[in-house]
């Protein structure tokens, strides 16, 4: 479009508009420009817009971004207990102290989607856990919907696509024994950073498997839209209405693994999760349930 086309369109000088391309070039935005045909926008940065991702979702403001921070766990925290409101989702293009569950390292550097949503829930605590669930379920369904992969669940709360990791969820908390104050709950998705090597389970970033860069904003605004839905139902209703559609999308499915729970390690066959959330697996001394643990698995490429 021409320069003097916006300016008459925008009402302001072509000096104004020439300004404006400018700062957004800045930003990242690739125009290019000749005088005789003018500005043509290229390509867009992907950067997280509050008014993308609020789009159709409860959830998801107030909207932060800091270009640097800790972790947005902390981050999060420290605003939810200065009462910050439900839906506060506070996001870092790079974390420089990312945790992981069961306190690992979560390397966090910059093409990544790291965020943390304030939730306050109407629920006990022993319901939180199940929450997760239905959070990586909407992962699983995002990512499907924006890149077209089969993304699957790995119980509890990671996301697997073709055998290696490419998100996980933690999830924090303040409560009473029988009344949650807030939870923060935390995203980590492997967009198109370089994937970290060498870790305990194969990880991979989207970008790596579809061999395209996928954007962080639409694929964050799909989650925010689903979760938005299915926070509400949740709270009414439990898990029962997610439990098909998370046996569906699991990993764990009949597979034979081994749980590392609060009682020591089970091994045998992942034969579901039950109504609450919890797996389930046959061993040969029957079979075990387990709210919390975690979950380790042999798996080839092709097997997800
Ligand atoms: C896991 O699979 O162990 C959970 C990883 C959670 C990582 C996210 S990134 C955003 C938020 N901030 C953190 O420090 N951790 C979570």
């Amino acid at each position: 479009m021409s320069g003097a086309g916006m300016a008459g369109n925008l009402g302001m000088t072509r000096a104004a508009v020439h300004k404006r391309i400018k700062k957004l070039r800045d930003q990242g935005y690739r125009i290019s420009g000749t005088t005789r045909q003018g500005y043509r926008l290229e390509a867009m940065p992907d950067r997280l817009e509050a008014p993308v991702l609020s789009a159709g979702a409860v959830l998801g403001r107030p909207f932060m971004n800091f270009p640097t921070a800790g972790s947005t766990q902390d981050e999060a925290k420290q605003r939810a207990l200065q009462g910050a409101p439900e839906g506060l989702l506070v996001a870092a293009e790079r974390q420089t102290a990312g945790r992981g569950r069961l306190g690992r390292v979560w390397i966090s550097s910059s093409g990544g989607l790291w965020c943390s949503l304030v939730l306050r829930p109407a629920l006990r605590p022993d319901q939180v856990p199940a929450l997760g669930l239905v959070a990586a379920l909407d992962w699983a369904r995002a990512i499907r919907d924006r890149t077209g992969l089969a993304a699957r669940v790995k119980w509890p709360n990671d996301v697997w696509v073709q055998g290696r990791k490419v998100a996980g969820l933690l999830i924090e908390m303040s409560s009473e024994t029988d009344r949650v104050h807030w939870i923060v709950l935390g995203m980590g998705v492997n967009v198109n950073n370089a994937p970290p090597r060498d870790l305990p389970v194969p990880a991979a970033s989207l970008a790596g498997i579809t061999g395209a860069p996928v954007s962080r904003g639409a694929l964050l605004s799909r989650w925010l839209r689903l979760f938005s839905r299915s926070y509400r139902l949740y709270q009414r209703r439990g898990f029962a209405s997610f439990r098909q559609a998370y046996l569906r999308f699991s990993l764990l499915e009949g597979r034979t693994v081994a749980v590392d729970g609060p009682e020591g390690i089970a091994r045998g066959r992942v034969a579901g999760v039950d109504p609450q959330g919890r797996l389930m697996v046959v061993g040969s001394k029957g079979t075990s349930v387990f709210a919390v643990g975690e979950v380790s698995l042999r798996l080839g490429r092709n097997d997800a």
